[in-house]
């Protein structure tokens, strides 16, 4: 490996399709062994930068390097270092779990003895060793899921990329990927990039998270850096029968208020302990004529941070049933 200890090098990443800017002049660097989480919107070039450094698509101008190598120049060799879990899955649905992951491991040369080995380990750690010689077309979404990430380990690479890892599952298949993969990480020293736009996930699996939109990375950092930037350390929303200038005046004038958002008839109110301050607060907004229909407190999220920096939400379900839909994911097939 060449740069220090720098896994994933990107420079002033630009590509553009036709007219849409899908990621526009993007750089970054993520270090050996940790989780770097790519967190944005539909639509906001997760995909499209995975697929620039996994080499699948160039970029329109800017470079990349992964594990050291310059993804355009140096394709091979990025993809030798590489396991790739695109968005869409990938797996034969008409081949058992065993033999999906045996045909990979062939694949990528990894000898017979040692293929067998990994691959009986991977299934225990992944929870599949009793439906192993079953066909896949009989697994849940989430035992889908959770085979092609244990196929992609069959050659053990040394940096991970995992698009939208638990994208379409239900939460209690999330959390079971989320736990297979922190003890992966636990058993293999690898680094890993993960794209969502789950913000839990983010936050719980990523060490930094870089928050994209339209192509643009808007804040970079540790969950707790980037919720540190945010005004207040809680969120107060606030449902009103009806708002008038009056009680937004209200609001915004009191000492423990740093900021507000509307939208439609809820307030987002950016304070400092709100649970100390909520009944202050409803009691001058009553004062002021107004009536709170209800009101509830939540610690900042990176969800706050994307509105923060956005001005809008990230609106999971909506996006989820969209992107399950387009999901644009190419089976990886290539040679050596
Ligand atoms: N092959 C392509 N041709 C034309 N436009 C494309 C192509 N691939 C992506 N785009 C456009 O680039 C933008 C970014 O798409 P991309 O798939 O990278 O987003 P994403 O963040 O992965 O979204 P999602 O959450 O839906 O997976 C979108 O506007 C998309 O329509
Ligand atoms: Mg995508």
């Amino acid at each position: 490996m060449g740069q220090d200890n720098k896994a994933i090098e990107v420079s002033g990443i630009t590509k553009k399709f036709g007219s849409i800017v899908a990621v526009n002049n993007v750089s970054f660097d993520v270090i050996e062994d940790e989780i770097f989480g790519f967190l944005g919107p539909n639509g906001a070039g997760k995909t499209t930068l995975v697929r620039i450094l996994t080499t699948l698509v160039k970029p329109t101008s800017g470079a990349a390097r992964v594990a050291g190598y310059d993804v355009v120049k140096e394709s091979d060799a990025v993809r030798h270092h590489i396991g790739v879990v695109p968005q869409a899955m990938t797996s034969d649905l008409d081949l058992t779990g065993y033999e999906n992951m045996d045909i990979y491991g062939r694949f990528y040369s990894v000898a017979a003895k040692e293929r067998k080995e990994r691959i009986k380990y991977l299934l225990e750690t992944v929870g599949l060793t009793a439906r192993a010689h079953d066909l896949v077309a009989t697994y849940s979404g989430g035992m889908r899921r959770r085979l092609e990430i244990a196929r992609v380990l069959v050659h053990r690479p040394g940096i991970l990329f995992l698009d939208e890892p638990t994208i379409g599952l239900d939460p209690q298949s999330r959390h079971v990927v989320w736990d297979f993969l922190r003890k992966l990480r636990e058993e293999f020293t690898m680094t890993v990039f993960l794209t969502t736009h789950y913000m839990e996930e983010a936050e719980t699996l990523s060490g930094r998270v870089a928050i994209i939109d339209s192509g643009k990375i808007i804040a970079l950092g540790s969950p707790s850096e980037l919720k540190s930037q945010i005004p207040g350390n809680d969120i107060v929303s606030l449902t009103a029968d009806k708002l008038s200038e009056n009680i937004i005046d209200t609001i915004k004038n009191q000492n423990y208020v740093h900021k507000i958002v509307i939208e439609n008839t809820t307030i987002r109110v950016y304070v400092d302990n709100g649970a100390q301050h909520l009944p202050q607060l409803i009691d001058e907004i009553r004062l002021s004529g107004g009536k709170i229909l209800s009101a509830a407190i939540h610690e900042q999220s990176l969800e706050d941070v994307f509105i923060h920096h956005t001005g809008k939400s990230i609106r999971e379900e909506e996006v989820r049933k969209v992107s399950y839909l387009v999901g644009a994911g190419t089976p990886q097939k290539w040679g050596r």
